[in-house]
């Protein structure tokens, strides 16, 4: 009988334990996630109402805190080298580019710092310069898809295979960027001959196959193929190709094409840059680039604006105030799409085509309104999905892509053209971009006081910074760091 009992009660305090057990595993899962949901949301909200062009992005206008700082360095990207294609024609041509070697895929060391909620604290500069020092393993990118091609390494939304074109380079300067890329440790990732831009040639079936398996910015997963052909036939010119369309005609050009790149960033100000600025041969700029009255540190000139429609409305949102009104209008001005949503293919088709805006956010809009009356077909340009996808996989590739943000992740709109003049350019000089001492700037040289750089979960600016001080540190890009 009383081995009966101590039975009874060891088999009811087992199971008790066993429920408890259950409890405690289920609850562990959903607390905590529920916590971190909550805290992004108000700290992204709160973000918002101060600012800034950037801070919306990806799928969807979400917008979240940032999550722990990359530690991937780039440098470790070195070391393969691309398949690329000789000869150069007259008119582009398309063909498939090899997708790189397994040796290729990056590395992130051990080095991963908590998330952080404070913005003061993420900033500080030993994070910031937290660069990964060994490759200890491959980037964790396992597929969160059941479905995964055979014999592939990588899960299928990298999609590190990407269209390849021979564009003849438009000048024949000894000293280009393509001719020194290969003696650093950029040669490895270097694609000379991804499609920068896209255009009428590249909206067929199978391009629209490849590319709509992919969402944003990255492929044309959000746009139907009407929507598609319908914008991209209207760029059917050589100057929806080639960067500088006006390079044959300019007047007191140099032997090569000299660019300045210039970013929002706090350190312009007072720098007294702006003539030094508009003596390169093109100048390009984007969103929220306040030129009245900054003249003397920023220069006035524009020539290549980029943006994506979220980000110029939103710039024209957040920064009315400081003096921004909208894209700068001049005659040598050329308008670059950075494509995130299917409202940049209808803002840019109506742009094209002088009509209002069919439907969308931008309804009824009319693009003069943000280009100037004498906006053409020849004036607008968009970025190739594979060029934005190769940016990231390949030079942007941060530890955000093994997050829950990897959907909203992608090169902020200044690195991509900061990276897009680096694959047209011959020289590259790049002002207003984050340095490491970036904390004693203010976030833009156009604020009325001092602002704090905010770091979100949509782009990874240090790993930017990083990448634009390796690059400067290569030669191929001359970095302004105010010394
Ligand atoms: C683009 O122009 C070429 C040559 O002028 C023409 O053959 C082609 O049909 C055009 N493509 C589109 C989509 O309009
Ligand atoms: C070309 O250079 C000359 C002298 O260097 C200068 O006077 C002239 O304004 C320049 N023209 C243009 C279009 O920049
Ligand atoms: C539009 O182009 C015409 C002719 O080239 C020029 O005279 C006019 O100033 C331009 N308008 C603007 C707003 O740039």
């Amino acid at each position: 009988m009383a081995l009966q009992k101590k039975l009874v009660l060891g088999f009811l305090t087992v199971s008790c334990l066993l429920c408890i057990y259950i409890l405690c595993v289920s609850l562990e899962i959903r607390v905590p996630w529920r916590m971190v949901d909550l805290a992004h949301f108000t700290q992204g909200a709160s973000g918002v109402s101060q600012d800034s062009e950037e801070r919306l992005g990806g799928d969807g206008d979400r917008w979240t805190q940032a999550p722990p700082a990359s530690t991937f360095d780039p440098q470790l990207f070195s070391g393969a080298a691309p398949h690329e294609q000789k000869s150069a024609t007259q008119a582009p041509t398309l063909k498939a580019q090899p997708p790189a070697p397994a040796g290729e895929r990056p590395a992130k060391n051990n080095n991963t710092l908590p998330p952080s909620r404070d913005v003061s604290e993420s900033s500080s500069e030993s994070d910031a310069m937290d660069n990964g020092r060994t490759a200890t393993e491959g980037l964790n990118l396992r597929p969160r898809q059941p479905t995964r091609a055979p014999g592939t390494t990588q899960p299928p939304y990298i999609g590190d295979t990407y269209a390849s074109e021979d564009i003849p380079p438009q000048t024949d300067c000894p000293d280009s960027v393509r001719k020194r890329v290969p003696s650093t440790d950029f040669g490895g990732r270097f694609l000379k001959s991804i499609p920068v831009l896209q255009w009428a040639k590249h909206a067929t079936p199978e391009q629209y196959q490849r590319l709509s398996q992919y969402p944003g910015t990255h492929g044309w997963g959000g746009v139907d193929y009407e929507t598609l052909v319908a914008t991209l036939s209207v760029l059917n010119s050589s100057a929806n190709w080639q960067m500088f369309d006006d390079w044959s005609h300019r007047r007191n050009k140099s032997q090569c094409i000299r660019c300045a790149v210039v970013g929002n960033g706090g350190i312009l100000k007072d720098s007294k840059k702006g003539t030094e600025i508009d003596s390169h041969d093109y100048v390009f700029r984007t969103n929220g680039a306040v030129i009245k009255g900054f003249e003397q540190d920023v220069g006035s000139r524009t020539t290549h604006y980029t943006f994506s429609t979220n980000t110029m409305r939103n710039s024209m949102r957040s920064y009315a105030d400081l003096g921004y009104r909208g894209p700068p209008v001049s005659e040598e001005t050329r308008y670059v799409f950075l494509p995130d949503h299917d409202r940049d293919y209808l803002l840019m088709k109506a742009a094209a085509t002088h009509t209002p805006v069919e439907r969308g956010p931008e309804r009824t809009k009319s693009p003069p309104d943000y280009f100037g009356e004498n906006v053409s077909a020849e004036k607008l340009k968009m970025y190739h999905p594979d060029f934005i996808r190769y940016l990231r996989n390949r030079f942007l590739r941060s530890h955000t892509m093994t997050t829950k943000y990897k959907n909203i992740y992608r090169p902020s709109t200044g690195a991509a053209m900061l990276l897009a003049a680096l694959h047209t350019c011959d020289q590259v000089s790049a002002y207003g971009f984050m340095t490491p001492d970036y904390s004693s700037y203010s976030d833009h040289y156009y604020d009325k006081s001092y602002r704090q750089v905010g770091f979100f979960a949509n782009h990874d600016l240090r790993m930017e910074m990083r990448l634009w001080q390796q690059l400067h540190r290569a030669g191929l890009v001359r970095l302004y760091m105010r010394q």
